[in-house]
């Protein structure tokens, strides 16, 4: 199959790249990050998570930085949502599209959100049941779909049963997340191949976490079969508090620069991203984990957040 021509790039370093960060972020920062991305020109920024604030402290502001940003105009911000409590919290603050989680693993869908696989289900079908009766569009992902932190091995065939029942939920759209990053490309394929044959492919994204330096190697790989929707994070940052060692999401400035290398269409700028990676670098104190940005010589000044000027 020939590579897709436009590739959609889901940023997701609001949430999932400051979600496991350990020193609250200020609300004011989170939103200049969000806005910055905004004037990047990517189209879907996932802003925030609406979870228990027990379970992920740094998402206890999620009303405040959705309320707080400015929405670009045809642009989506879509929130996670684990229950009811979240979704409604998540309506009330304004969220035009939701986002559900499971995973493709028993032991991480215990440690996550504390419950089984097939009661997540039932959770996400009151879900996405509630956002229907709203209009509010929902996006599924699944987890630990190349490997699992405490149960190791996860079958390609599971992984595309649950992809097939989010899709019969009404999910409008599959994120297969390799959360630990342990996928190489060969599996990566084979696990796209797999559950393509469940749902269509235009209806997958990727997620990869760069854990073992192979998510732009797999994003390569898969977007060979077709997939054309991309999950990201700016300055390369993430992981999830409930997978130990994860680390941060493919940088988006990476991304961009091997779709933009294939001749492939984002509508995303590499200065506008670059721009957004300085922000939240200089917030958090911390040197880029993009290698473009380090290669197109980004600054790394540790300055503490309260210093940092919208
Ligand atoms: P639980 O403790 O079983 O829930 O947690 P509960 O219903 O018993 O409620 C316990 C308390 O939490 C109650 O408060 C609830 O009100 C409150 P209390 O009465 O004790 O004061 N609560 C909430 N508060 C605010 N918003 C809510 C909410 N729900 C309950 N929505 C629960 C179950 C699912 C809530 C919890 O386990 C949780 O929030 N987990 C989220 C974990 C998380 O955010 N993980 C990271 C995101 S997933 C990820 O990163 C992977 C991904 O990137 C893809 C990939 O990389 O593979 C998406
Ligand atoms: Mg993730």
């Amino acid at each position: 199959m020939a590579m897709p021509r436009t590739v959609k790039m889901v940023e997701v370093g609001p949430r999932d790249g400051l979600q496991n960060e350990r020193e609250i972020i200020p609300a004011r920062v989170k939103i200049g990050l969000v806005d910055r991305l905004t004037l990047a020109g990517l189209s879907v920024i996932e802003t925030a998570s609406f979870v228990s604030p027990k379970w992920v402290p740094q998402m206890a502001d999620a009303a405040r930085v959705l309320e707080g940003i400015r929405r670009g105009e045809g642009v989506r911000y879509p929130v996670l949502v684990p229950n009811r409590q979240g979704l409604e919290a998540a309506l009330a603050a304004g969220a035009g599209e939701i986002a559900v989680f499971i995973a493709a693993s028993e032991a991480f869908s215990q440690r996550n959100i504390n419950c089984s696989i097939e009661q997540s289900l039932e959770r996400c079908a009151d879900v996405v049941a509630g956002a229907a009766a709203r209009g509010i569009p929902v996006r599924g992902y699944l987890s630990c779909v190349l490997g699992c932190p405490y149960q190791g091995e996860v079958a390609p065939e599971a992984v595309a049963l649950l992809a097939g029942r989010l899709v019969e939920l009404g999910c409008y759209e599959i994120s297969l997340g390799d959360t630990i990053g342990v996928g190489t490309p060969g599996r990566a394929r084979a696990l796209v191949r797999e559950v393509a044959g469940r749902v269509p492919i235009e209806r997958l994204a990727v997620h990869f976490h760069d854990t073992y330096g192979q998510a732009l190697a797999n994003t390569l790989a898969v977007l060979e079969q077709g997939i054309a929707t991309v999950d990201s994070s700016v300055a390369g940052l993430g992981g999830c508090p409930y997978a130990k060692g994860a680390s941060g999401n493919l940088a988006s400035e990476d991304l961009l620069y091997l779709l933009d290398g294939l001749g492939i269409e984002t509508g995303v700028s590499l200065t506008g991203l670059l721009d957004a990676g300085n922000y939240i670098c200089a917030a958090l104190g911390r040197a880029s984990g993009s290698k473009v940005a380090r290669a197109m010589g980004c600054p790394e000044p540790p300055r503490p957040l309260e210093k940092v000027q919208h």
